[in-house]
């Protein structure tokens, strides 16, 4: 018998007979319907010059049962058998209200597979997994254990995201029309480049408009997504970890978990998918809800890079504390030997050059203004110039009969090998016992290559142990807070945010790059997760100068920090940061609670995104004018997600350190101060804003007035 799940908008129906269990549907919510009926409704005939009984897109699709796309398993046994698994239901699915379990062997091929699939109400994501477990006398090696969900066929467009340093969330839009679209990532990191999500939509579907679903796989280490239109007109996706040749070899009676895949549907456009993605985020244990307000942090990389002297860090601190600074995070180069990146890493502990007394007197003196203490680490790495590898250089991630190919002048280090995991937890521990460190930056800045560990691809180990490390430090320090970075946002997935509570989002800080940046990072983060910090005058990746208006009005609707040397900012400057400072924690609820909402135009010039609170009386907008327009004047802004029976007033949310102009004349309502509309129109009929000088912004500010 088909069976129902449902979600607040979606519902998804599972066909199960003997076979492998499959999603036969999954949109719209039909909770009128009968799983039965809809099964019946879609179910396939059968077509000449092909076999006779077609092979489900199931969760699992397989090679055996004449699927012939990709197979959802792919392994062999030494003697060649059971390279084509075909599963038989063992005992009756597990069916609760959110969740159904299913359970299935193939006796031939000596293989048990379980499956879970999630689609809890008012959350919308279906989050599925799977265990397949060796039930033979000998190996199984294992090269694909991945998930597939079917899409419609009027999902003909793709958007994913390709990307490097300092350009992440790039966006590429592709018509899918036959043959699949590949998605490997092979970095060891869930990278920069190959992002583990992708939404597919029908035609033309954009913020607002399209039906969309969306997927994300939640790994952080390699992976492959697959989208693939078959010769029969079905269409899937299909995700998992990307395996390398005997990277998994399951003993006799051994398991393995996949990674979760998740997934939304949207009738409505990629937003309801992002916000789809943040509610559940949101609902997870350990996000850092209403009652864990984000910190503003200043970080000292771009304020002082390796050069650390204790009288600076403390007058940088001093800084930090009269602009509203609550967190002082000392990056990269306070611990032996590091004085640039040849140099260090792996020898955890302080440079007494650099702090003859320890960190001790720096992190009291932060710590006695009311500001936190953070401290960066790349705990997954070595230099060769460090104590550490002199003494263990078969501690590395590496075949040592090869040459390992350094980067960043840095070697992975095997944390699989319980003693290099034990010289790095204890060594962190030890800081963290000694002083009040209350945050981590762990840091991550090189790719797996020919990753070895015993001899076998050592990826899947590595990223596991990467995940017991973090959850050992958050066991022995639940105070703690971890920031993922890795060159930025090179490690950005959702099961890295079991582990930690900030993403730093790119090291790009340059205003501009980040608007695309960031609005690419929040169509599965949100806002509180995404580091964003304003950086100096003059950006360090792009050598572009923008004022301190733009940069504000882009790190304020994220994780907000200051990345920049204070003690270089004259008074002025400083007073408007800690206004800005003073604006974000006055907005910071809303930033860090409400819907993300971003806008669609047809002006390639502009950019909108903002946030509406749940109960839609107030919102903010970011509207930057990202470089010269092919009009004079710009297109009036239709906002969207508010409350169309309501009525609002808007007006700017000044930000200081605006310059530039706006035109010669302002819109009526600008002049006026504010202006009083319905949701409904602020939605069809639109607000104008004024002409802005490339490369700037302004906040819109709208609250709703009716009293209800
Ligand atoms: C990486 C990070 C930066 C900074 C440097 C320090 O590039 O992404 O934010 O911490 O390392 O070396």
């Amino acid at each position: 018998m088909p069976l129902m799940l449902h979600g607040d908008n979606t519902s998804l129906v599972l066909a199960h007979g003997d076979g492998p269990p499959a999603v036969v549907y999954w949109g719209h919510s039909l909770p009128d319907d009968n799983p039965a009926d809809v099964a019946s409704a879609l179910s396939r005939p059968t077509a000449h010059g092909t076999i006779d009984v077609e092979a489900p897109v199931a969760l699992v699709p397989e090679l055996g049962s004449g699927f012939f796309g990709s197979p959802g398993i792919k392994g062999v046994r030494a003697d060649g058998s059971a390279w084509a698994p075909r599963f038989k239901q063992s005992k009756p699915p597990e069916v609760g209200d959110d969740h159904v379990r299913f359970f299935c062997d193939d006796g031939v091929a000596g293989l048990d597979l379980e499956i879970e699939l999630w689609l809890e109400g008012g959350r919308d994501v279906v989050a599925m997994r799977q265990v397949l477990t060796n039930t033979a006398d000998t190996n199984y090696s294992l090269g694909r254990l991945s998930l597939s969900l079917p899409l419609p066929s009027r999902a003909n467009e793709i958007l994913d995201f390709t990307g490097r340093w300092c350009d992440e969330f790039h966006p590429r839009r592709q018509l899918w029309e036959a043959g699949a679209v590949i998605n490997e990532n092979r970095r060891g990191r869930s990278s920069h480049d190959h992002v583990a999500a992708l939404f597919a939509g029908t035609g033309g579907f954009d913020e607002q408009q399209g039906e969309v679903w969306g997927f994300h796989l939640g790994w952080s280490g390699n992976s492959r997504l697959v989208a693939e239109r078959l010769a029969d007109g079905r269409r899937y996706l299909q995700a998992g970890e990307l395996l390398f040749s005997g990277e998994v070899s399951l003993n006799p009676g051994e398991s393995i978990i996949s990674p979760w895949l998740y997934g939304a549907y949207s009738p409505s456009g990629l937003g309801m998918i992002s916000r789809a993605f943040h509610h559940y985020l949101r609902s997870r244990d350990g996000h850092p809800g209403p009652g864990n307000p984000r910190p503003v942090i200043l970080n000292t990389w771009e304020a002082v890079y390796f050069d650390h002297n204790l009288e600076t860090l403390k007058s940088l601190a001093d800084r930090a504390a009269e602009v509203g600074v609550e967190r002082f995070v000392l990056d990269d180069g306070w611990f032996q030997n590091r004085n640039d990146d040849t140099a260090g890493l792996g020898d955890w502990w302080v440079d007494t050059t650099k702090h003859p007394d320890g960190l001790g007197p720096l992190v009291d003196h932060v710590t006695g203004l009311g500001l936190e203490f953070g401290l960066w680490f790349e705990p997954e790495m070595v230099n060769p110039d460090s104590d550490l590898y002199r003494a263990h250089p078969e501690w590395v991630l590496a075949d040592p009969n090869y040459e390992q190919p350094l980067g960043r002048n840095q070697l992975v280090l095997d944390l699989a090998n319980p003693d290099a995991y034990d010289y790095i937890l204890n060594h962190i521990d030890t800081l963290l016992n000694e002083l009040d460190i209350s945050y981590i930056k762990w840091d991550m800045n090189r790719d797996h290559v020919q990753a070895t560990h015993a001899g076998r691809a050592g990826t899947r180990v590595q990223t596991l142990a990467l995940y017991e490390l973090l959850a050992e430090l958050g066991r022995r320090h639940p105070k703690l807070e971890i920031e993922s970075c890795s060159s930025g946002g090179g490690r950005v997935d959702f099961e890295i945010l079991r582990y930690t509570k900030r993403i730093w989002t790119s090291d790009c800080n340059d205003a501009l790059e980040r608007q695309r940046i960031q609005r690419g990072f929040s169509m599965l983060f949100p806002p509180e997760l995404m580091g964003a910090h304003v950086g100096p005058h003059v950006s360090h990746t792009t050598r572009r100068t923008h004022d301190l208006g733009f940069r504000g009005a882009v790190a304020f609707l994220g994780h907000l920090g200051i990345e920049w040397n204070l003690l270089d900012a004259t008074d002025a400057e400083r007073a408007q940061v800690k206004e800005l400072v003073g604006l974000h924690k006055r907005f910071r609820p809303l930033l860090h609670g409400g819907d993300v909402v971003r806008l669609d135009s047809q002006d390639e010039a502009t950019m909108t995104q903002g946030v509406v609170s749940f109960d839609k009386t107030e919102a903010l907008f970011a509207y930057a004018r990202i470089n010269t327009a092919r009009s004079s004047v710009p297109d009036p802004v239709h906002f969207a997600e508010l409350d169309p029976d309501r009525r609002y007033r808007t007006q700017i949310l000044a930000l200081p350190g605006r310059s530039g102009e706006f035109g010669r004349t302002r819109p009526q309502w600008m002049d006026d101060g504010s202006v009083e509309l319905s949701g409904r129109a602020l939605m069809s009929v639109g607000l104008q804003p004024p002409v802005l000088d490339p490369e700037s912004a302004l906040l819109f500010h709208i609250v709703a007035i009716d009293g209800k």
